[in-house]
C-alpha cells in the first residue's frame, strides 16, 4: 500500500494507493494542495478514483470539486451530505474498492450531522470526530454533542485498540494515534457518562473558526474562495515593478496607459502621476469611452494590488490583450517614498 499524509497548518489529508492496480484515493483534499496530491499519485504511477470528504468542512476549504476537475475522480460524502457535488453518497458500512484496498464507511454524526469515518484496514481516517487528544467539536451547524457521544463510545472505541487514528486535523505537528491511547488519555474520552460528555461539549466556549462562513459558503457550493478567485487572475495578468514604473515615470515615458482603478476619494487623496481614473465599480461600464484603443498598454493600480489584478484580468477578458497590473498598490508605493500627485 502506499500511503502519504499531507499536512496544510493544522489540516490533514491523505493519498492512499493500490500499487498492484495503480489506483488511489484522497481523502479531505485542502483547495491548496491540488498540484501536490496530482505530483504524489502520478510519483507512484496511480490514477485517483475517489475523493472523499469526511464531512462539509467549517474551517477549511475542500479541494474535492477541483481535484475531481483535474482527474475526474468521484467525489464521495456521507449520505446526509448536502454538498450538490457529490457523486457517491455512502451508507453506513458500505465499502469503497480503491484497486485491492477496500475502504469502508462508518457514519458518525456528531461533529456535523454528515460526518463519517474512513475503516481501511489497520487503520482508521476519523476526520473531525475523533482527533488525537481530543474530539471535534459539536456546536457548528449540525454539530450534536448527543450523536458525537454515540459516534465516539459505541462506535469508533469499539474498534480494536491498536487500529490507528489517522485524524483530519492536528495542530500540535502529531502524525497519528491509536484507538487503544485515545481512551486511555484522551481527556474527552475520559467523560464516559452520556450527560457529562455533553455537559463538557456544551461548554467548551471555543472562538469560531476562521473563515467559518466562507469555508461553508465555498464547500457547501464547490465554488470559489476570494483567495482561489485572485490566484486565478493573478496567474492570467503581467505585473510590472514598482521601482521600474517609478524610473519609467522619471524617464517621462511610460509606454503605459496608467489606470488607477480605486475610489474617487483614494484617488484624490493621492495618485500616480498621470494615472487616469476609472472606478473597478464601473469598469465594465465605462471602458469603452476611456479606453478606445484595446492594444494599449493598460497598467491598473489599486490600493493594495488584489482589485487591480482583478481589473487587469478583466481587461484582459474584454480583449484589452497587453493590460498588466502594478505590482503592488498606492500604499506601499507611497511607503517606498515614490512621489504622489493631489490631496
Ligand atoms: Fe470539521
Amino acid at each position: 500500500m502506499i500511503f502519504e499524509q499531507i499536512v496544510t497548518g493544522g489540516c490533514q489529508s491523505y493519498l492512499m494507493g493500490c500499487p498492484e492496480r495503480c489506483a488511489a484515493v484522497v481523502i479531505d483534499p485542502e483547495a491548496s494542495q491540488i498540484d501536490r496530491y496530482l505530483g504524489l499519485a502520478a510519483k507512484d504511477g496511480l490514477r485517483i478514483h475517489y475523493v472523499i470528504d469526511t464531512h462539509t468542512h467549517a474551517d477549511h476549504f475542500s479541494g474535492a470539486r477541483a481535484l475531481k476537475a483535474e482527474t475526474g475522480a468521484l467525489i464521495v460524502m456521507n449520505k446526509l451530505s448536502p454538498f450538490p457535488f457529490a457523486d457517491l453518497r455512502l451508507d453506513d458500512g458500505e465499502i469503497l474498492k480503491v484497486g485491492e484496498l477496500k475502504l469502508q464507511a462508518l457514519l458518525t454524526p456528531g461533529h456535523t450531522r454528515d460526518s463519517m469515518c474512513i475503516l481501511a484496514g489497520d487503520r482508521v481516517f476519523t476526520g473531525d470526530t475523533l482527533l488525537i487528544g481530543g474530539t471535534g467539536r459539536s456546536d457548528l451547524p449540525t454539530g450534536n454533542p448527543d450523536q458525537l457521544y454515540d459516534s465516539l463510545f459505541n462506535r469508533l472505541l469499539k474498534l480494536p485498540p491498536e487500529t490507528l487514528v489517522y485524524p483530519a486535523h492536528d495542530y500540535k505537528g502529531r502524525s497519528h494515534s491509536d484507538i487503544g491511547t485515545e481512551i486511555a488519555g484522551n481527556p474527552r474520552l475520559q467523560k464516559t457518562d452520556r450527560a457529562e460528555f455533553i455537559a463538557m461539549m456544551e461548554h467548551l466556549d471555543l472562538a469560531a473558526p476562521t473563515h467559518l462562513t466562507e469555508a461553508l459558503r465555498t464547500n457547501l457550493s464547490g465554488a470559489k474562495t476570494v483567495a482561489g478567485l485572485l490566484a486565478e487572475a493573478a496567474a492570467r495578468v503581467p505585473f510590472v515593478a514598482m521601482d521600474d514604473l517609478a524610473a519609467a515615470i522619471d524617464a517621462g515615458n511610460t509606454g503605459y496607459t496608467l489606470l488607477d482603478v480605486r475610489e474617487k476619494d483614494a484617488f484624490d487623496a493621492g495618485h500616480i502621476t498621470g494615472a487616469l481614473h476609472l472606478p473597478r465599480g464601473q469598469l465594465e461600464l465605462r471602458v469603452n469611452d476611456m479606453l478606445p484603443d484595446p492594444t494599449a498598454r493598460i497598467l491598473t493600480i489599486c490600493e493594495f494590488g488584489r482589485i487591480s489584478t482583478l481589473a487587469a484580468a478583466t481587461l484582459r477578458d474584454l480583449g484589452f490583450t497587453r493590460a498588466a497590473a502594478l505590482d503592488g498598490g498606492v500604499k506601499a508605493w507611497r511607503e517606498a517614498g515614490l512621489p504622489l500627485v493631489g490631496g
